[in-house]
């Protein structure tokens, strides 16, 4: 594609259909759209969550369909970040963009109008005007050989620095974005693994449950916004467990009254822990209500039926069928039949019917789910969970 360059330099053609290659005849379609409906175009597609490189390639291919221009290029500060480029111009790589780009010096906009100037650039031979534009200290945007008859001047100039700051903008966020992602995902994994060292003997448990509940729902024709809220539930849904003493929770025997309404309380305890985690609030309904049962005679609330909230049904027999199919230090796991027998005589009474159905129209699912390792699923769903306002 290039005739010259080094380093790395992406194409931005692909990742913006919507603005096509520019129209050099500089009509309507092609160099006078207005300054609202490009401003628009590109903050309605300003995610946080994309990575910048998606959000330059929109915007410059964008700006050089407005502009009826050859090339527009964004060239990041960081020598490791890629140059994009939106259109091809004989000779003008990612080196020679970011030749350009340092011509720039400390000011904010260099032009060179004419092909003398540009050639005093140090330019391509193909390159007859060209402006590079400052973006903050993120980077430079470069317009190449806008369209023939305008005057390369306020209109272009104001239009660049516009979509510079944009680009800067999205930049910066999206950095952000990433920074809270990784603690997120931090926090959650060093939740989960704190579950697991408290009691070695259901390792994996919480990560189990939520795969499976997250197949239930996608039984029950769950969006994936939903499944995902599902499968962090599913993670957390025993944190408060850290919070009961070690002879109560890992005791062999049979539990004294007292002891039961200890470990019950792992519920609230669970909420107590995470509820100050503001980007997981909505999956407290989930850790909270996770053992409460259909007749009304589960805990904490004592909710029945439908009052159940809906997530907290599913990781109810998730969970539960997660631990009939482990070994217990006092019992061995169960069998399919002897689990299925359970199912049948609770369905209506403990869990909700339509989740047992689920279980059963995918219960080869669910088997190699609880087969399988830790995945990647967690990444996916701190992104969504970060998203949510
Ligand atoms: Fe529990």
């Amino acid at each position: 594609m290039y005739a010259e360059g080094s380093g790395r330099a992406r194409q931005a053609f692909c990742e913006e259909r919507e603005a096509g290659p520019a129209d050099r005849s500089g009509d309507a379609a092609g160099g006078d759209e207005g300054e609202h409906v490009v401003i628009g175009r590109l903050t309605r597609r300003m995610k946080i969550s994309d990575p910048p490189g998606r959000f330059q390639a929109l915007a410059t291919n964008v700006l050089r369909a407005s502009l009826a221009a050859e090339v527009v290029a964004w060239v990041p500060v960081e020598d490791h970040e890629d140059v994009v480029v939106s259109g091809e111009v004989v000779g003008l790589g990612s080196k020679a963009l970011r030749l350009l780009a340092s011509a720039l010096g400390r000011d904010p906009v260099r032009m060179a109008d004419n092909p003398e100037s540009a050639r005093a650039a140090h330019a391509p031979e193909a390159v007859r005007r060209f402006a590079v534009v400052a973006a903050g200290t993120a980077g430079a945007l470069i317009v190449v050989n806008p369209a023939e008859g305008r005057p390369f001047g306020s209109l272009e100039i104001e239009r660049t620095q516009y979509v510079a700051s944009l680009i800067a903008t999205q930049s910066h966020n999206a950095r952000v974005y990433a920074d809270l992602k990784d603690l997120l995902f931090g926090i959650i994994r060093a939740l989960t693994a704190a579950i697991d060292a408290k009691d070695p003997y259901t390792s994996g448990h919480s990560e189990r449950v939520a795969r499976i509940a997250v197949r239930l729902a996608e039984e029950l024709g769950w969006p994936p916004q939903k499944r995902s809220d599902l499968y962090l539930a599913g993670l957390l849904h025993d944190i408060g467990k850290i919070g009961i003493d070690d002879e109560v929770l890992k005791k062999h025997g049979p539990l004294s009254p007292q002891e039961y309404r200890r470990i019950q309380q792992h519920v609230e305890i669970g909420v107590t822990i995470l509820q100050d985690l503001k980007k997981l609030r909505h999956i407290l309904p989930g850790v909270r209500h996770h053992h409460e049962s259909l007749d009304g005679t589960g805990y904490p609330d004592h909710l029945e039926g439908d009052e159940i909230p809906i997530e907290a049904r599913i990781l109810a027999v998730a969970d539960s069928f997660d631990a009939m199919s482990s070994n217990r230090p006092y019992r061995k796991r169960l069998s399919p039949m002897q689990i299925d027998e359970i199912l049948e005589k609770g369905r209506g009474v403990q869990w909700d019917p339509a989740v047992i159905d689920a279980l059963k129209a995918c219960r080869m699912d669910v088997e190699a789910i609880r087969q399988k390792g830790l995945g990647e699923s967690l990444i996916g769903a701190v992104d969504l969970a970060i998203g949510r306002r």
